[in-house]
């Protein structure tokens, strides 16, 4: 598996990016995921490639009993114990694919990490395992229609370099895409929307909601080129419940 964020330019590019507060995570992303999430009090919460801990923060701002915060990335855990520590908050440095808790939780999170994770299927046994008994699983992953293409610009444009449209192609050639992201080889993994939602399904989880967010109105202000959100999503959002 591949940690990229403990790639010194990629990290340092990401986290200065983050830091801006001029984001697709701010305007799109985040207000979608967090405008889905249950009321947190009392709730003990496991956050899957948790970053820097901003959403860990955020939960137990919210009222959460715990938060486990787990990341492949020493960089992002080291940045999130300096800047997001809290007594009710634990960091574990470990890649999602190799968690063994004898503990589960309310609350399993995921905030733009699982286009990272090869086996999907696998992760999704181990999530249910982890649920408590009226668990919900909510997480936010990189569209399909943005994941399917072989090539990263998926933009056509015309002769002036106006966008034209956006281009679908490979999509139901599920695995892996080398994108470029900073550095080359920045590696994730496509998959449909009918694997994304079916998996959850076959494992008893129930879907509640799908989000396909577009920008909210500052960041249509910030950002004017969020207004592309419009013309396809970035991100999908996906809040399911054991049934
Ligand atoms: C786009 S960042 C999102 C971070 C955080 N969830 C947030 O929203 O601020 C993706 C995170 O997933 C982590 N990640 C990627 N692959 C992982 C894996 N196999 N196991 C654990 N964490 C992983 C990365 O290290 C990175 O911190």
């Amino acid at each position: 598996m591949q940690n990229i964020y403990d790639n010194h330019d990629f990290f340092k590019e990401y986290i200065s990016l983050r830091k801006s507060g001029i984001t697709y995570n701010d305007f799109v992303e985040q207000p979608a995921i967090k405008s889905v999430m249950p009321n947190f009090k009392d709730r003990s919460v496991l956050d899957l490639g948790c970053g820097a801990g901003y959403f860990a923060k955020y939960c137990i701002s919210e009222g959460a009993s715990t938060v486990t915060g787990v990341d492949i990335s020493k960089n992002m855990i080291n940045l999130a114990k300096l800047e997001n520590n809290h007594e009710r908050i634990e960091y574990i440095c470990k890649p999602i694919e190799e968690l063994d808790f004898q503990k589960t939780f309310d609350l399993i999170i995921s905030s733009l990490a699982i286009h990272y994770i090869e086996d999907y299927s696998n992760l999704i046994v181990k999530i249910k395992s982890l649920l408590k008994e009226n668990g919900e699983f909510i997480f936010s992953t990189e569209h399909p229609i943005v994941t399917a293409r072989n090539e990263a610009n998926n933009w056509v444009k015309d002769v002036d370099g106006e966008k034209l449209h956006w281009a679908v192609d490979n999509y139901q050639e599920e695995g892996k895409r080398e994108h470029n992201w900073y550095v080359e080889g920045v590696i994730i993994y496509h998959r449909t929307v009918s694997t994304l939602m079916n998996t959850l399904i076959k494992n008893g989880l129930r879907i509640e909601k799908i989000i396909e967010p577009q920008s909210n109105s500052i960041g249509l202000q910030k950002m004017p080129k969020l207004i592309n959100e419009k013309r396809r999503p970035s991100f999908i959002v996906i809040k399911s419940s054991i049934s």
